[in-house]
């Protein structure tokens, strides 16, 4: 299975936000990840419909709209109408999640369930069956520049076993805290997306950051 890089672009720098995101589909990209937070969810105000819809015009790789809003289901359609191909909710904040999934995939786009750290991975077991992928969160939602939580690699790999025994085409998203550093331990506990926001707009060269990622990522495969 190909390994995907998705930039967390609200990481990055927004005065040249249109430069940078060109920077990491030069580099190697695969889709963007966009988060959505409404202050309340999370203790950060992010961006909506509409910043998503404008970075949709400019760029032809999929944007993958990680949800942290409460009642997101009020808000899918007009994120699925800005353009996101991939929409994730948080396990911890939909009362029916089976229902939101049906409504994300209705809609057209990938259906994703989002698990915080200190959830128990297995509220898991019966939603795999229902979803496109699964994001496992390595920090607690909220900011980008947060310290990676090192217990998710055994998260990853309890997952990964999960995956392969109740649906085996879910993917694995993983984010938060991914560097240079620890992209390949990722990787081989069996992340199949990896997002990365500030270990890609903290370099001076976005590009090359980008490219280097990309070159980790698929070493790690090859081991
Ligand atoms: C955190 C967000 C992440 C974050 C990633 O709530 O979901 O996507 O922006 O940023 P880094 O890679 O810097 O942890
Ligand atoms: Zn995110």
């Amino acid at each position: 299975m190909k390994k995907l890089l998705a930039p967390s672009i609200l990481a990055g720098d927004w005065w040249n936000i249109g430069e940078q995101i060109e920077a990491t589909i030069r580099g190697g990209a695969d889709l963007l990840h966009f988060d959505v937070m409404d202050g309340h969810c999370v203790p950060n105000i992010t961006a909506g419909p509409e910043i998503l819809s404008c970075v949709k015009r400019r760029v032809s790789i999929p944007i993958d709209a990680h949800l942290m809003i409460e009642n997101p289901d009020r808000y899918i359609p007009a994120f699925v109408k800005a353009g996101a191909d991939w929409v994730s909710v948080h396990i911890e904040n939909v009362p029916h999640i089976h229902r939101t999934l049906q409504l994300i995939k209705d809609l057209g786009a990938k259906a994703g369930v989002v698990i915080n750290p200190g959830t128990s991975l297995s509220l898991l077991e019966e939603v795999l069956y229902h979803a496109d992928f699964v994001l496992l969160m390595s920090v607690n939602p909220g900011f980008s520049g947060q310290k990676f939580i090192d217990r998710s690699v055994e998260r990853l790999r309890i997952l990964r076993e999960m995956r392969d025994r109740i649906n085996p085409n879910c993917l694995i998203e993983i984010d938060g805290g991914i560097k240079e550093e620890n992209v390949a331990e990722v990787v081989r506990a069996g992340a199949d997306v990896i997002v990365v926001g500030s270990g890609i707009f903290s370099a001076e060269d976005v590009e090359a950051r980008t490219r280097k990622l990309k070159y980790l990522i698929s070493s790690a495969v090859a081991v």
